[in-house]
């Protein structure tokens, strides 16, 4: 602009990395919509492969782009990505039901800073309640109805489970009443008191 306006000749560098830029964010739009909303949909997210679900979702928006900007450009509609797009969505599909985690809930060793949150005045009711309002659906098999993982695969089933998430805890259902989801476990003003209490007192 600045060079226009002094009458030169603009360098038309500046229109191609523009022109660029312009189809890297039209190929963004989609996935962005996507990823925005897909925390609220555990079969997005709570798996090991979601960072490669995330990419397919990345490609997804490429193809399907593609598509509508040939199109849009009058040129003949290449079909074939409508394959791809397929074939990447069944990938998604796939690797959202595969290599979740699971197992037996273990003890694992503490470290140090968690060794303070499991030896803090409190804690061994803290662990009553946790595990009465919380470990329903937050376990490696959860028993809450049409709950197959644990929510954002966090577990609050042990003691260093519930040690490792102290902060978690203290803030999703000890100063907020973010959690358990609508009270459905019914966890009492008295003990989200008890989970603040005993997070203050080991110094969190
Ligand atoms: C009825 C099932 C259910 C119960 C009971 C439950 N949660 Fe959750 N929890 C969820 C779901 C579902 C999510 C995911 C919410 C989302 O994605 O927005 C979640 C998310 C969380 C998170 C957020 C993790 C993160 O990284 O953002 C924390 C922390 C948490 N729960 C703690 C607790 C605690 C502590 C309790 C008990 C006091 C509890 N939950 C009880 C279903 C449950």
């Amino acid at each position: 602009m600045a060079g226009l306006v002094a009458g030169r000749k603009p360098d038309p560098k500046y229109g191609r990395i523009a022109k660029a830029r312009s189809l890297h964010n039209n190929c963004l739009t989609l996935p962005v919509i996507f990823l925005m909303l897909s925390n609220h949909y555990p079969l997005a997210f709570a798996t090991q492969y979601n960072w490669i679900i995330a990419a397919l979702v990345f490609l997804m928006g490429v193809s399907i782009r593609h598509y509508f900007n040939t199109m849009h450009s009058r040129r003949p509609a290449p079909y074939w990505t409508w394959l791809v797009t397929a074939v990447l969505f069944l990938a998604i599909v796939w690797l959202s039901a595969a290599g979740y985690r699971q197992g037996e809930p273990q003890e694992a060793r503490l470290t140090p800073s968690q060794q303070v949150y499991a030896s803090a005045e409190g804690f061994d009711h803290v662990k009553d309640i946790v595990l009465g309002r919380c470990s329903m659906c937050h376990s490696r098999e959860p028993f809450w109805e049409g709950m197959r993982w644990a929510p954002k695969g966090l577990y609050l089933e042990t003691t260093s489970d519930i040690a490792k998430a102290a902060r978690l805890i203290h803030v999703q259902a000890g100063i907020s009443e973010a959690m358990p989801p609508a009270n459905v476990s019914f966890i009492t003003p008295q003990e989200r008191q008890a989970i603040a209490a005993w997070y203050r007192g080991a110094g969190g």
